[in-house]
């Protein structure tokens, strides 16, 4: 059976509309299941909407229509953005289906009738914007906004009873969290005795939740619902086998939700009896321009931002610098320069040159049919092992989720095609001895072809076009061996896949 990878992305909140942080996320899960797919794994990839919960209610309110309405206008907005991508996602969850309700309602009342949830009362402090119980030393701190002091019945899962077990976990697991900064954070964390979770919100206080099965006077905690979905969608209680065959799940999370996702969800898996993750990698934010992004500054990334940089440059070109420049181990900055100038170094010069070289060369020389191959030198067996130490060194960082290093990798390659060509000047040999000057284009041919099937989850669309030119019949998206190339094919026209951005035109600002 082939083996099954299930790669998750955060539950996007439909209070806010999506911008860069959100389609940075959704993007590098997307380039992770499209290489797994090119290794012939069997892959879930999951994302979806975070609907329920205080916010979400104040948001409908302030728009003046019910919660429902509200979510399915947000959740629409979401699903849009990830069409415009061509997202390849296998489903896509809101947290207010049938399906998940059904979850959620399971697990409360199995908790309940083992004892691990009971009832209490609190007496303390409360973030209504965070929709939080804090701490008097919170409270003194002033973290936290829009404090009230409550008295309050409440539900509460026994949390406290898992942290050693969580802590073994960790030490015995140490791919379980990621990146090493983020797993001391937690271990750090954990240092500290564990509360208990409130998991349930009196109704009269929000009434827009699950209700608990066991007590219809109050709703599920936004989080306890919510981190659920990663269960219910490949079909916990529902489809065992296809729950059996994809969990556990790789969560792919910002670092600012680090805490729900390496505490709470797995206590309440040990709780529920349920394996822990495969993996929880946690990367830092996006700033822009070097600052902090904000609606005031002018300087967030929203959704039509992105997309007016992928009218100037193409949506690929997105996708790529997400991957290639992305906050994996800490922050990243989106400078518009830097993100134009990574265009015209990597991809119109790097990429798109060689294209143009081979591509002229053959059509003016061979009339545009690929040259058979001489006897290879050292330098073509070079190139030829190099391309297979490129393919492993990709899908090991693929293991470590490491996107910026398999991205740098491949056009490590790319360039080392151009600095061959300079080398042999094929443009040069190809006046004295057209069989060593075809050896040397079949040889950066199979190379570039070798790069594209590469790049193919990074440049979806581009190296479609470029499978397309080369005519071969093969189709982007399948791993591409070296000498595969069929001597004697007939290329297509050549267009120019990246042509050269005029920096000049960023002189009238984008925002
Ligand atoms: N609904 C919860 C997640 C529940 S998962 C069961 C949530 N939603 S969110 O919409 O607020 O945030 C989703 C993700 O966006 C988080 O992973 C967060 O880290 C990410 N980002 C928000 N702003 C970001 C940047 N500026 N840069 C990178 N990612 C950022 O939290």
């Amino acid at each position: 059976m082939r083996p099954s990878f299930y790669i998750t992305t955060p539950l996007y909140y439909v209070n806010d509309r999506p911008h860069i942080g959100s389609a940075y996320t959704t993007l590098i899960a997307d380039i992770l299941a499209m290489y797994h797919r090119m290794n012939g794994d069997d892959v879930f990839f999951l994302t979806g909407t975070d609907e329920h919960g205080q916010k979400v209610q104040q948001a409908a309110e302030k728009n003046g229509i019910n919660p429902r309405e509200h979510c399915d206008r947000y959740a629409a907005r979401f699903r849009e953005l990830w069409s415009y991508f061509n997202l390849s996602n296998d489903d896509f969850i809101r947290t207010t289906e049938e399906r998940h309700v059904r979850v959620v309602q399971s697990v409360l009342q199995k908790l309940y009738n083992e004892g691990q949830i009971y009832k209490d009362t609190y007496d303390g402090w409360y973030s209504v914007a965070d929709e939080l119980f804090i701490s008097d030393k919170d409270y003194e701190e002033g973290k936290y906004r829009d404090v009230r002091r409550i008295s309050e019945s409440n539900y509460y899962f026994r949390m406290s009873d898992y942290q050693e077990r969580l802590i073994r976990h960790i030490h015995e697991h140490p791919d379980f969290i990621a990146p090493e900064n983020r797993r001391n954070e937690i271990l750090g964390f954990l240092k500290q005795p564990l509360k208990d979770l409130c998991i349930s919100r009196p109704k009269e206080r929000l009434s827009w939740g699950i209700e608990l099965p066991f007590d219809d006077q109050y709703v599920t905690y936004v989080w306890f619902d919510a981190l659920l979905n990663y269960i219910t969608a490949p079909g916990y209680l529902q489809d065992e086998e296809k729950f059996k065959r994809y969990w556990p799940a790789v969560h792919l999370i910002g670092k600012d939700i680090l805490t729900t996702h390496c505490v709470y969800w797995p206590a309440m898996l040990l709780a529920a009896g349920l394996p822990l993750p495969a993996k929880i990698f946690a990367h830092g934010w996006w700033t822009s321009e070097g600052q902090k992004m904000s609606k005031s500054l002018g300087n967030f990334i929203d959704l039509e931002t992105i997309q007016e940089h992928c009218g100037r440059v193409g949506k690929d070109m997105y996708r790529y610098y997400m991957a290639k420049e992305g906050p994996l181990q800490n922050d990243s900055d989106f400078s518009r320069e830097r993100f134009y100038q990574t265009y015209n170094s990597d991809l119109a010069n790097d990429f798109g040159n060689l294209v143009n070289r081979i591509f002229k060369l053959i059509g003016k020389y061979y009339e545009g049919k690929i040259p058979a191959p001489g006897e290879f030198s050292r330098d073509e067996e070079t190139l030829k092992t190099n391309a297979e130490q490129c393919r492993n060194k990709v899908f090991a960082y693929l293991q470590e989720l490491n996107v910026n290093a398999l991205t740098a990798e491949i056009l490590r390659y790319v360039s080392s095609l151009n600095r061959y060509l300079e080398v042999k000047e094929p443009w040069k040999r190809v006046k004295i001895d057209a069989a060593a000057a075809g050896t040397v284009l079949y040889a950066a041919l199979a190379g570039l072809r070798f790069s594209a099937a590469l790049l193919y989850p990074l440049l979806p669309e581009k190296m479609a076009e470029f499978f397309e030119m080369l005519n071969t019949g093969e189709k982007a998206g399948s791993l591409a061996e070296w000498e595969a190339l069929p001597a004697g094919a007939q290329l297509q026209e050549m267009k120019a896949l990246f042509p050269r951005f005029d920096l000049s035109e960023l002189e009238s600002p984008a925002q």
